[in-house]
């Protein structure tokens, strides 16, 4: 490879997620998947960048090598994230333009937070001024659960004694509209602000499929799961619940519609947070996942407010919860 690199940063669109999400073909099980990423992108259109060069094997056409985004969310704070390089072109300083692009996009007053990678902390804390802890950090769960502990979870689902609901990408009919606005609700009692363009985003993506559990007219939780479009992993989130019985009914129904087959030729991923034991007993304990990275929440200003106790499962890895 040249000294010389030619590349150009622009705005990403929905037709480059494929590619972006591939610069950490490396690492793809700490990083949100396509789907979770066509979401936000969705929801956020102008808050995410691509860095671009000629394909090496076709120079007509566009190869994209780095990315990152930062929405934002909810508490006027933009969170960064999805960042990073292929590979082969780290250290050229094209992160440190990315990084650069989105802080132009933030603009100078904003709070902004993220997700410091444990080789990555002190450089945010030191050269990017993210001083502000919280000491929460999301810990990211994998593995592939035995069958006799799938078959256990999935016969749970048949002795629940509430309604439960499914809503699966792009099915918004209007005897929908009511649960999710009770969806976006829920969300939002975490979140402390709306975030209903995201779950609008969510609910019409085919990607998904969304799990409401609801008691006496009043919704308990949602969750999510997807597969990620290159490994084929399941990945859950969020799990967001009013206890962990919901939450745990929250999570066997969505894998008892999978086949046991599938879970586990290709395994399961959930992003927990371990300021909430019970997120941590869930995917620990409960589906005997392994702790496989952790990475703290960092903030220029202030930390925001979130409800904790009510997450079980992050829906992003890269965006705040
Ligand atoms: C982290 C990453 C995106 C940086 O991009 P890059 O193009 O390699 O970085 P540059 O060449 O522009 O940066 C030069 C230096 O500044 C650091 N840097 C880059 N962006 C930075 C930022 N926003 N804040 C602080 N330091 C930064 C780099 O780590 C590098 O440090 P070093 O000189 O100690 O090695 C890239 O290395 C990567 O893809 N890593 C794997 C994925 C990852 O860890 N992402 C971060 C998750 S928090």
């Amino acid at each position: 490879m040249g000294e010389d690199l030619q590349f150009s940063i622009r705005p990403m669109l929905s037709e480059d997620v494929e590619q972006a999400v591939d610069c950490f073909s490396d690492q793809y099980d700490v990083f949100d998947p396509p789907a979770t990423v066509r979401s936000y992108l969705s929801a956020y259109p102008d808050a995410f960048f691509i860095a671009v060069t000629a394909d090496p094997n076709d120079p007509n056409r566009e190869q994209v090598i780095g990315v990152c985004a930062s929405p934002i969310g909810p508490q006027d704070t933009a969170f960064f994230g999805l960042y990073g390089l292929r590979a082969e072109y780290r250290g050229r300083g094209v992160g440190t333009k990315l990084f650069q692009r989105c802080l132009d996009y933030i603009g100078p007053e904003r709070n902004i937070g993220l997700y410091a990678a444990q080789s990555m902390q002190q450089k945010y804390m030191e050269r990017g001024g993210f001083t502000i802890r919280e000491h929460v950090s999301s810990v990211t769960c994998a593995g592939i659960p035995r069958s006799d502990l799938i078959e256990k979870l999935q016969h749970k689902v048949k002795s629940f004694n509430g309604d439960i609901h499914f809503v699966i990408g792009n099915d918004s009919t209007e005897s929908n509209s009511s649960l999710v606005q009770m969806i976006i609700n829920f969300d939002q009692a975490i979140h402390c602000e709306s975030r209903d363009r995201l779950i609008h985003a969510v609910l019409n993506n085919s990607d998904y499929s969304t799990c409401a559990i609801v008691l006496n007219e009043q919704i308990q939780g949602y969750g999510c799961l997807r597969r990620h479009s290159r490994t084929s992993r399941f990945m859950l989130g969020p799990i967001y619940a009013n206890n962990y019985e919901i939450a745990l009914q929250i999570v066997t129904n969505l894998l008892a519609r999978q086949s046991i087959e599938q879970i586990q030729s290709n395994g399961i991923i959930i992003h927990a947070i371990d300021c909430h034991h019970d997120s941590m007993r869930l995917a620990i304990e409960e589906l005997k996942l392994e702790k496989i990275s952790k990475s703290e929440r960092l903030f220029r200003e202030r930390p925001i407010k979130i409800n904790y106790n009510l997450i079980y499962g992050l829906f992003s890895c890269d965006f705040s919860v």
